[in-house]
């Protein structure tokens, strides 16, 4: 093992809720039924994958016009509630496990699926610290595709064997698997038969 790859949302940083609080606001205006249970199935999806999961609740249909739309006003919501974010917001434990990755001189890098990565990396000020910063700007297929973990080991110039995941989409696991790499599990991913451990377990062979 080399390189450790992180997802950002959910990880790094709880900005998962606010992914739904601005999702909220969108299916509230077009009275579409949402709520926790359907927003875990958004996590680690692109914002136009998580748009489609969406309106498999209603009948009505958009057209790809209402659909960009609809992307830009989320993103607006979703961009005022991460404007305050700072350093203190990264999840517990994760300044001292990124400090001992360092120390013992694995390769860090991010995993996102969201576009948003570097501008929230720079409020929690992280945007420095990573060797490689793969995210939704540079890829084509989201999550459960391999492609953005794949590109994170290009960027680091490391072979994807050699390479493990901390994730907490399930469909994150799915995409680390798929790529060849180990993947470790927090929050929702703990429920994903595909994971080879919690993070907890990751720690315990550092
Ligand atoms: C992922 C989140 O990290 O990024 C998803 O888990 C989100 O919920 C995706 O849809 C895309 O994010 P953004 O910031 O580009 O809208
Ligand atoms: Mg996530």
């Amino acid at each position: 093992m080399k390189a450790v790859i992180f997802d950002l949302d959910g990880v790094i940083v709880s900005t998962d809720h606010l992914h739904y609080l601005a999702w909220k606001k969108i299916t509230d205006q077009e009275h579409i039924p949402f709520n926790e249970e359907v927003n875990h199935l958004l996590r680690g999806l692109s914002r136009e994958a998580s748009l489609e999961v969406i309106l498999k609740q209603t009948e009505k249909s958009y057209t790809v016009e209402e659909k960009k739309d609809l992307i830009m006003l989320k993103n607006q919501h979703y961009l005022e509630s991460i404007a305050s974010l700072s350093p203190d917001d990264l999840l517990e434990g994760i300044p001292e496990l990124l400090g001992l990755l360092k120390d013992k001189g694995y390769k860090v890098a991010i995993g996102s699926s969201s576009k948003n990565a570097p501008y929230i990396l720079k409020q929690i000020g992280l945007l420095d610290f990573f060797d490689a910063i793969s995210d939704g700007n540079h890829i084509i297929h989201s999550k459960p595709d391999p492609e953005v973990f794949l590109k994170a080991a290009e960027m680091l110039g490391v072979s994807p064997e050699a390479c493990v995941v901390v994730e907490d989409a399930k469909v994150g696991i799915e995409a680390a698997k798929k790529a060849g790499m180990k993947a470790y599990a927090v929050g929702d991913a703990l429920n994903s038969e595909l994971k080879d451990g919690s993070l907890l377990d990751l720690m315990l062979i550092l």
